[in-house]
């Protein structure tokens, strides 16, 4: 179901939203200077790049940067948690692809730290679970794990609906462009075992909390318990849901011109060693 509107009107232009890849939401102009929160091992942060802006990847596993460095070695990558990085020039924007929902501390500290990257009318655009995000696959895991005695599995996501995460943008100091929530139902490709394999995949904390000798019962559980929902002749398919967003920094507000000299240690005055 789309929640919203299908077209906006982007910082650059009249885009197609609904279906359209999340780089073209984004917009990266030459010479951009863009964060991709989140980056993982770096494709997204390659796609942005190739439209010629200066990309930064931030992620907070250095496993990842790794893999993101070697295959990408053109490009700037740094260990940071998305909850407390700092940088000290503004950026025009900040992306994340399928990255947000993996970020469940305080998704309003999250908010405000790419808020404080950007420069007013900077752009934060990107896409994550929403809620309803893999409904089956949760009921599937949750079933299974009372079956076996097991109590709640920790599920280590954030999914919020469309009207929880405006709310928390607007509050944020965005004004929000775009904001689009819809079923994505995608092929499996974490193994040929299905929702086994996805859960061993996404959730090893939950199965590391499991008795070793319940795992492979427990996952054979799950299985039984998603294939009339999710499987298909042509093979498993998740039960995806997709919230994207393109929000702006608000500008700032004029105050009231301070008396005295400048304060030190202002946003851009480099105190902070930051990114
Ligand atoms: C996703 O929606 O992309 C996703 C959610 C949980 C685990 C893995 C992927």
């Amino acid at each position: 179901m789309n929640w919203a509107v299908t077209t906006y009107d982007s910082a650059f232009g009249y885009v197609s939203a609904h279906g359209a890849p999340l780089v073209d939401l984004l917009d990266p102009q030459p010479g951009e200077r863009i964060i991709d929160l989140g980056c993982g091992t770096g494709t997204f942060a390659a796609e942005i790049a190739e439209r010629g802006a200066e990309v930064l990847g931030i992620d907070g596993s250095p496993e990842m940067l790794a893999q993101a460095a070697a295959q990408h070695p053109g490009l700037s990558f740094v260990v940071g948690d998305a909850h407390d990085f700092t940088t000290t020039d503004p950026f025009d924007a900040v992306a994340s692809n399928a990255a947000l929902h993996w970020m469940t501390r305080d998704p309003d500290a999250v908010i405000a730290r790419v808020h404080a990257a950007l420069r007013p009318g900077g752009r934060f655009v990107g896409e994550l679970g929403g809620a309803g995000n893999c409904a089956e696959l949760i009921v599937a895991m949750q079933t299974a794990w009372r079956v076996f005695g097991l109590g709640e599995p920790e599920l280590p996501w954030y999914f919020p609906s469309p009207a929880e995460y405006a709310k928390r943008l607007e509050d944020g100091g965005f004004t929000l462009r775009l904001l689009e929530h819809a079923d994505r139902p995608s092929r499996m490709t974490e193994g040929p075992n299905g929702a086994a394999d996805w859960v061993s995949a996404y959730a090893p904390r939950a199965l590391a909390d499991v008795p070793p000798e319940l795992v492979e019962p427990l996952l054979a559980r799950i299985n039984d318990l998603a294939a009339p929902a999710l499987r298909r002749e042509s093979g498993w398919v998740a039960d995806y849901v997709r919230l994207r967003f393109a929000a702006v920094r608000k500008p700032d507000r004029a105050g009231p011109m301070p008396d005295g000299p400048p304060l030190a240690g202002g946003p851009g005055l480099g105190t902070d060693p930051g990114l």
